[in-house]
């Protein structure tokens, strides 16, 4: 098959993660015989610098000619001290409006391999795979009316119905392909827009009577990720209780650097990594590409249905930890070399060709 896809590479560790992520999807298109053609694009601080703008007209334009974006991540070097610069994270939001994808889609995985770097016991969460489904385009990142002036500020969160129902769906669709189990989040004891969602939640629940579900008060949940994390398949939640608890969920996976992410239901998926530009780790070629990576794996499935290129891939990175690659961030002994952002590419690269052979 043929794909073209946007390539925006961002700021910091993005453009190191992304370099392995390229190498890997050329990689997977000759062994396959597909023609990818990759297009970059600018995006962040550095198209701040160059353009004003983090997300600049011809890169807008780009992206509305491509079937997937791929991008690694955005964010100045050090925060400017003139508060009326623009945030690269605003071209994020831009993106992701104008590409209309509503589903945040963060899978979180624990590998056996690396249970060693988890603060938690091995016992308590080997197994432990669910996938947080966040709504992306409303609520109170998005709500109108918002402000702030002489000492008063205010946010407002806002869903509609129809909003509540798309997001379950994506949910309720995901857990039909996986173990069958959608807990919905929500804080339905104090907010209406709760309340809302709680209700659109367990009315959608009823066109999948072959899903199990439930409901649970955010709190209750973040707690619960933690003391018991294997009890969780599908976490159904809006945009700012999934941004947390994803950050969250992300410690039971040993590193913030293993976890890939989609955007979807617009009309082009989005893939990227879920760290941000990690300017303290920039430039020494250290950082963890295997969140870059496993979003190509992502992409590879949900936008062009490659499900056996995918699973290489994943397979390839479990390969490469069994096998006791390990970037800085995943090293629990401190004794060693650790693996540089480029071989840890490499070696996953060569499982590639060796499963592919085999
Ligand atoms: P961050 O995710 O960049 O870093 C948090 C910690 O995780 C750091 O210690 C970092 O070294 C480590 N880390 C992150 N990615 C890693 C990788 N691939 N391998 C090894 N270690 C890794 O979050 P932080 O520090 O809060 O934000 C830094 C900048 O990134 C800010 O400008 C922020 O706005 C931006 N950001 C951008 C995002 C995006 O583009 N999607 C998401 C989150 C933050
Ligand atoms: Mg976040």
């Amino acid at each position: 098959m043929e794909g073209r896809i946007a390539f925006l590479p961002g700021d910091g560790v993005g453009p190191e993660v992304l370099a392995e992520a390229r190498r890997v999807l050329e990689a997977i298109g000759e062994a396959y015989g597909h023609r990818f053609e990759i297009i970059e694009g600018a995006m962040g601080a550095g198209a701040i610098e160059s353009t004003g703008e983090s997300l600049p007209e011809p890169t807008r334009e780009l992206v509305s000619q491509v079937d997937a974006v791929l991008l690694g991540a955005v964010g100045f070097a050090t925060q400017p001290t003139d508060p009326t610069v623009t945030d690269p994270a605003k071209g994020l939001l831009d993106l992701r409006k104008l590409l209309g994808n509503y589903a945040n889609i963060r899978p979180v995985a624990v590998s056996d391999a690396i249970l060693d770097r988890s603060p938690f016991r091995a016992e308590h969460i080997r197994g432990v795979d669910l996938v947080v489904v966040r709504e992306l385009l409303g609520g109170i990142y998005y709500g109108l009316p918002r402000g702030l002036d002489h000492g008063i500020a205010h946010n407002t969160e806002v869903y509609t119905e129809e909003e509540v129902r798309r997001i379950s769906k994506t949910a309720f669709e995901i857990a039909r392909e996986r173990r069958k189990k959608v807990v919905s989040i929500d804080k339905s004891n104090v907010l209406e827009s709760s309340v809302l969602w709680r209700r659109v939640a367990t009315d959608v629940a009823r066109e999948y009577a072959d899903v199990e579900f439930s409901s649970m008060l955010v709190d209750n949940c973040a707690m619960q990720l933690i003391a018991n994390p294997r009890q969780f398949d599908v976490i159904l939640t809006n945009n700012i209780f999934g941004d947390i608890l994803s950050d969250e969920a992300s410690v039971l996976a040993g590193s913030l650097g293993m976890l890939p992410s989609a955007s979807i239901g617009g009309t082009v998926g989005l893939y990227e990594p879920v760290h941000g530009t990690a300017p303290d780790i920039a430039g020494k070629g250290i950082a963890n590409p295997i969140g870059a990576i496993l979003s190509v794996a992502m992409m590879l499935e949900l936008t062009f249905k490659l499900s056996a290129e995918a699973t290489a891939i994943r397979a390839g990175v479990d390969r490469a930890l069994a096998e006791g690659c390990r970037t800085a961030d995943l090293r629990s002994d401190g004794n060693g070399q650790a693996t540089s952002t480029s071989e840890m590419g490499e070696f996953i690269l060569g499982s590639l060709a060796a499963s592919k052979a085999s």
